[in-house]
């Protein structure tokens, strides 16, 4: 008990003292201007999926705020369901908020979902921002504190895993650390951090955040491998190639298609292979839901591990010579029944978007 009053505290002092993301643009233009094409910069205001499955759960309460809307001031009040989100208020509208990040003391490991602990600022002095700089130089808006703990937990208050409100996990990324993250999410890229760059630093942390939102990244994600048989028929190697899960979020789905023309005709597909489609679908009870915020069990999971590998061995008769072969990963930002769901077809967001092709002629 004691420890929550403390904490209560610490989040009083830190808001009082609030610097907002278009206050870093002034000397982090660069990182600043990265910043604003990252997912973590949109949040309930710029990302309608997350909006629309949001407000499709409860038009009172918005639990995700902890998550999606860490910063926001009247935090508590958005989670009771006492108040809604708010455009004019900036904490609000800040989505996952560089003061935020920059100001996470550590990590505590909870059961539903962990819980970012911030560092105590006190009001009459400019705020502390952790890095992890060597020698940062000094300025008038905030101290630069060098932080070992941030490289380490930084990504992990929301990102290690989530249950809802029945106990049943939601995502979980496999991984605690945040090293690893930080290596292929915030990649090295060329340019100092901030304006003057006084200490001439040749390099920075990419605060894009690429992730499945972006093409490069969605290639590295999974290897492809074919051996054909012209008896047997065709075998098919998929890896995972993340030391995450490959679906981390549940709107998703990824499948792997394998085609067979012959003269410019299909002649085989493995269309019915559920286990070539990978995502998940769940239970409330005994009825299937979509939106898993209040399911109670899953009716379908196909998922790969962290580096995971998978055979397909598909038995197929009397393949030609010159028969082709075409092997194709495909991923779906959302699930056509969750834009459904939500009434968001429009979005168009359930359309497969191709990752990886391979096209190979029966010899
Ligand atoms: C424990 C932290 C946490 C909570 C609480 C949380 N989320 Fe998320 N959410 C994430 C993370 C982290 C991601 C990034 C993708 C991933 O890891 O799968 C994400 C991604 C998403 C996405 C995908 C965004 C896109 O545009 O592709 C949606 C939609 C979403 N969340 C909806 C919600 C809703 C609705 C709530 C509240 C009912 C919620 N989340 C609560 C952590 C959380
Ligand atoms: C008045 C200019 C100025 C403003 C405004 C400013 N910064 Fe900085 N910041 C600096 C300078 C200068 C450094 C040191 C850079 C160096 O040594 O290369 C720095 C360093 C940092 C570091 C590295 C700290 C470390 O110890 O590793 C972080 C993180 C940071 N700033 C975040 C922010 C954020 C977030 C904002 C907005 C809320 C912000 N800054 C606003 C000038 C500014
Ligand atoms: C305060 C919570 C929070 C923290 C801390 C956090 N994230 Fe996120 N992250 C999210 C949420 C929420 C989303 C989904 C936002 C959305 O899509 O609306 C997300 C999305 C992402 C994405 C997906 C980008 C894409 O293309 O869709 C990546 C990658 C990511 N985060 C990496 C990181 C890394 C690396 C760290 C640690 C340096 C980190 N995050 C720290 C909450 C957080
Ligand atoms: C070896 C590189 C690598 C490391 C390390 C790594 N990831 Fe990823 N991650 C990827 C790639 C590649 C993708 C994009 C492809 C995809 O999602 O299918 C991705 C996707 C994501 C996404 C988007 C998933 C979605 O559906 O919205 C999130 C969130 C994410 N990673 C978080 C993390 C976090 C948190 C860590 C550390 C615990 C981490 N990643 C470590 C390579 C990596
Ligand atoms: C999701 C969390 C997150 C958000 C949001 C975020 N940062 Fe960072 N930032 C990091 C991490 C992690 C590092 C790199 C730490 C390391 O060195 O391993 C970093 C590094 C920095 C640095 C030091 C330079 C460098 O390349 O290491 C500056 C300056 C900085 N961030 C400013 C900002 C500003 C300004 C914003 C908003 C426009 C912002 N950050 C938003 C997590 C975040």
């Amino acid at each position: 008990m004691k420890f929550t009053i403390l904490l209560l505290i610490a989040f009083d002092l830190l808001f009082s003292s609030y610097l907002s993301n278009k206050s870093c643009k002034e000397c982090h233009k660069t990182i600043y201007e990265e910043y604003q094409y990252s997912y973590h910069s949109k949040g309930y205001f710029k990302d309608m999926l997350h909006k629309k499955i949001a407000d499709k759960i409860s038009l009172k309460k918005y639990d995700c705020a902890v998550c999606h809307m860490p910063a926001a001031d009247n935090l508590k009040s958005l989670v009771k369901g006492e108040k809604r989100p708010d455009k004019t208020n900036v904490t609000n509208s800040d989505a996952i908020s560089c003061f935020f990040c920059h100001t996470i003391a550590y990590v505590k490991k909870a059961h539903k979902f962990n819980l970012n602990i911030k560092a105590r600022q006190s009001e009459d002095y400019k705020p502390s921002l952790f890095g992890s700089l060597e020698n940062p130089d000094d300025n008038n808006k905030h101290s630069s504190l060098h932080s070992p703990i941030y490289d380490k937990f930084v990504c992990s208050g929301c990102h290690s895993h989530k249950r809802n409100g029945n106990d049943l996990l939601i995502f979980d990324s496999k991984m605690s650390g945040s090293k690893e993250c930080i290596k292929c999410h915030m990649p090295l890229v060329p340019g100092g951090n901030e304006n003057m760059n006084k200490r001439a630093r040749t390099k920075h942390h990419s605060h894009y955040f690429p992730g499945i939102h972006s093409k490069e990244m969605r290639e590295k994600a999974i290897d492809l491998k074919v051996a054909i048989d012209k008896k047997s028929g065709v075998v098919v190697t998929l890896i995972n190639k993340m030391p995450h899960p490959l679906i981390l979020q549940a709107a998703r789905e990824m499948f792997l298609k394998v085609e067979i023309e012959r003269d410019g005709k299909k002649i085989w597909s493995n269309s019915k292979d559920k286990s070539a489609v990978f995502k998940y679908s769940y239970l409330k009870g005994d009825k299937p839901i979509i939106i898993p915020y209040s399911a109670t069990s899953y009716s379908f999971v196909n998922n790969l591990k962290p580096k995971e590998k998978k055979i397909f061995n598909y038995k197929i008769d009397k393949l030609h010579k010159g028969d082709k072969v075409i092997i194709s990963f495909y991923m779906i930002f959302a699930k056509t029944e969750c834009l459904k769901d939500i009434d968001y077809m429009e979005s168009g967001l359930d359309k497969p978007i191709l990752v990886k092709k391979i096209v190979k002629m029966v010899k």
